[in-house]
């Protein structure tokens, strides 16, 4: 990564920041869906399966701890997180990365006034690679064009930034679809309704983008006025060419997708006391609904949810909200063997076992 000012790297256009993202071509940092083309993420979806499949003996699993087990990797996440720490947590004990972690800034020296950005430098004098949640937009980023300046540039992985970019979440998204959707000609053409709080949910924001490269895809976007998507994000869709619709029409959505993209009111940004029991969510899928969607829809869902789906809905074959849980921790697997470089040994080791 070329040094430069922060003002200089944050001017630069997406095409600017993936050569310095990923200089040699593959993801070096995973910082931004934009940062991902269509080659990579066929090549993830590719790595994860036959990571996967690797693993079902024990044989497997060995090789695969022995890949990076020289190697260790600091989780730094400043807000909170159930299945994108643990999956990751997993994932580098299913590679053999020696995890650390700071889940509470309280217990580290920024309670004594250190920044953030002293913090974490400090993780990349120990660790080889950061993977790091943080409160404030852009801030993995930042640490990555920080780290280029000094004389340890370890790999950044966000695992979850501001209200702006949840990148590796849209990455294990797409790897659902592309299961959900293998019998019928991949995510090419499908239409993905994404529904909740898409003003503030990254999630929506790092996955709309990553859908982008699917040829004949559209978006719909169920939110009231105040939730709806932002402006940024339309003038991408307007600027790649991408069909979408806003609406609250959530009944007629439902039945008209391929996949119902489900996510929370994100109210740790409102200002003032949180609402007590129910958290105003405008619309809930129910049982109801079920009888609504097509018979080879699916409904996802990046969880944690409240009340936005019904536990009901849980054992309809279409709901992969668990499934999803389940890809995040191999999609985060395959992601760290492509930044360390290993996908050709799994390639080998998987051509071995398939012969
Ligand atoms: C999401 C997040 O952190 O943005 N959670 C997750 O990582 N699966 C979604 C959310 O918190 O609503």
């Amino acid at each position: 990564m070329s040094a430069g000012s922060w003002a200089a790297f944050q001017a630069m256009g997406p095409e600017e920041k993936r050569a310095v993202f990923q200089p040699g071509g593959r993801p070096f940092h995973a910082l931004i869906a934009e940062q991902f083309d269509r080659a990579f993420l066929d090549r993830l979806c590719e790595l994860t399966t036959r990571a996967r499949r690797i693993a079902k003996t024990r044989g497997g699993r060995l090789f695969l701890q022995d890949l990076l087990c020289d190697r260790r990797a600091m989780l730094y996440f400043a807000q909170p997180s159930t299945r994108t720490f643990l999956s990751f947590y997993a994932a580098c004990q299913i590679v053999g990365l020696h995890p650390a972690e700071v889940r509470d800034t309280s217990t580290s020296s920024e309670l004594k006034g250190e920044s953030p950005e002293d913090s974490v430098r400090t993780f990349s004098s120990y660790f080889d690679l950061i993977i790091m949640r943080h409160p404030v937009g852009g801030f993995a980023e930042r640490i990555a064009w920080l780290l280029s300046n000094t004389d340890r540039v370890v790999p950044v992985i966000n695992a979850g930034s501001g209200k702006d970019q949840h990148p590796t979440q849209a990455l294990l998204d797409i790897y659902t679809l592309q299961r959900s959707f293998e019998a019928r000609g991949g995510i090419e053409g499908k239409r993905i309704v994404f529904v909740g709080d898409l003003a503030r949910g990254r999630t929506v924001r790092s996955l709309a983008r990553l859908l982008m490269l699917y040829p004949g895809v559209s978006q719909c976007f169920v939110a009231p006025e105040s939730l709806q998507i932002g402006s940024d994000l339309t003038a991408a869709l307007d600027a790649a060419g991408v069909p979408y619709t806003c609406t609250t029409d959530f009944d007629r959505a439902v039945s008209e997708a391929d996949a119902v993209y489900m996510t929370r009111i994100q109210d740790e940004w409102d200002a003032g006391p949180k609402r007590a029991g129910g958290d105003g969510h405008p619309f809930h899928f129910t049982e109801r609904h079920l009888d609504l969607l097509r018979p080879e829809a699916v409904v996802l869902h990046p969880l944690p949810r409240r009340d936005e789906i019904a536990p009901e809905v849980d054992a309809d074959p279409r709901a992969v909200y668990w499934r999803q849980v389940r890809n995040g921790m191999w999609v985060r697997v395959a992601l760290i063997l492509s930044i360390f470089e290993k996908d050709a040994e799994v390639d080998r080791y998987h051509a071995d076992l398939v012969r």
